[in-house]
């Protein structure tokens, strides 16, 4: 029955967490998969989602089904927060904001939606992005292609390149951003350059689709959400994926969500309609237990004021092993630079490493980075910067 089920090749990031557990050397250090880790090496648990679970367990009370569209609380709680708090979109009620399982739920929630409405259209991704972006588009029917983007000589956006890319497709024609912290490059747009691609963007009639999976990790949570409130702003239709997972280090409870700007309320009443189809077609309602840790940190103000200190150390945590990085690389390696890990944000880094080095720096050191090259720098701390400069040193020596 099943002799035509070929193997699963595995997943760049998933499949190469797994073969990370598996690794029995006690030094391995996991720079792969997009987790942040504390300088003990541990997983945090916020001190704000405790809090609020603590609440939550003395009186968490039965568990019916939500709505198909989530938990209101969330909901309006993320809207919040992705669009700010004097957003004209969110007080008019333009906005279609649905509670998904992760970002990569809000991400299928819309590409089925958008398939459906926007069937002819082309998904134009960036070169290179996140690689469940294609993965998932074309799980949905589309036809994916990709927009000039990183540029490997300067460590920079090769904006002119992209922004010629982007205002020559049809319009209508989907195009996925990232909101900040650029997966896997770790390279944004200045505000300069955002602002020169909304216009296009407006004026090509195109469907900005913008994920912010990291909003806090960049350099702050309003400014991380700049592009976002700009397009507001602007007037243009858009979708938003955003995720809690790395700023709640809530990974395993999957709380997301997708949002659609609309014209008018009623636009909005009627998407978020048939989102919710969509999402009954899918697995019919998100989760309860993750969304009421998120709505009850982000709708209390004391649990919320602590996330945010919270958040910001998480920041400053990164930012500093970006330069413990960079100065042990260019002590050992003296002569090259390494600015590139001053200069990119948020969670990742792309170093340059040819996959073989990449290769070489897991079998002979234990140091695990996805095979583009990608490093998770939220995974650097006190206790392996040392080892993971030493083998770095070694591959590029
Ligand atoms: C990553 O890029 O490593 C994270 O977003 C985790 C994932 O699901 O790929």
């Amino acid at each position: 029955m099943f002799q035509h089920v070929p193997a699963f090749p595995g997943d760049p990031i998933l499949s190469l967490n797994e073969d990370f557990q598996q690794d029995p050397r006690a030094g391995k250090v996991n720079l792969g998969i997009g987790i942040y880790f504390d300088d003990a090496g541990r997983l945090p648990v916020m001190a704000a989602v405790r809090e609020a679970e603590e609440g939550l367990a003395r009186d968490i009370g039965p568990r019916p089904y939500l709505p198909m569209e989530g938990a209101a609380a969330y909901r309006a709680a993320v809207q919040q927060l992705v669009f700010g708090s004097r957003s004209e979109a969110v007080r008019t009620g333009r906005i279609a904001t649905l509670q998904t399982p992760g970002g990569s739920g809000a991400l299928r929630v819309g590409s089925d939606f958008l398939k459906t409405y926007f069937g002819t259209s082309q998904v134009w991704i960036s070169d290179p992005s996140w690689d469940n972006h294609r993965a998932i588009f074309e799980g949905s029917g589309f036809k994916v292609k990709a927009y000039p983007y990183y540029d490997a000589a300067t460590g920079g956006v090769r904006f002119d390149e992209m922004l010629g890319a982007i205002g020559a497709l049809p319009a209508r024609s989907i195009v996925l951003l990232h909101a900040c912290c650029h997966n896997p490059t770790g390279v944004d747009l200045t505000r300069a350059q955002w602002a020169e691609l909304v216009a296009v963007l407006q004026e090509r009639q195109l469907v900005p689709f913008l994920d912010m999976a990291y909003q806090g990790f960049g350099d702050g949570l309003e400014e991380d959400a700049f592009a976002i409130r700009a397009m507001a702003a602007a007037g243009l239709r858009f979708f938003v994926a955003n995720s809690f997972s790395k700023n709640f280090s809530l990974y395993g409870e999957r709380c997301g969500a997708l949002s659609v700007v609309c014209a008018d309320e009623a636009e909005a009443q009627r998407v978020l309609g048939q989102l919710k189809s969509a999402v009954r077609r899918n697995y019919s309602n998100p989760p309860t237990y993750g969304a009421r840790v998120v709505a009850a940190v982000l709708n209390t103000p004391a649990l919320r004021e602590r996330w945010q200190e919270e958040l910001q150390a998480m920041r400053a945590r990164i930012h500093a092993m970006r330069g413990q990085l960079r100065a042990g690389l260019e002590s050992r390696l003296p002569g090259r630079d390494f600015s590139c890990f001053t200069r990119q944000r948020g969670m990742f880094s792309y170093t340059g490493l040819a996959p073989q080095q990449v290769q070489r720096l897991r079998e002979s050191h234990g140091v695990y980075l996805v095979g583009s090259g990608r490093m998770c720098v939220a995974g650097l701390s006190v206790r392996n910067i040392e080892v993971v400069a030493d083998a770095m040193a070694d591959v590029l020596a």
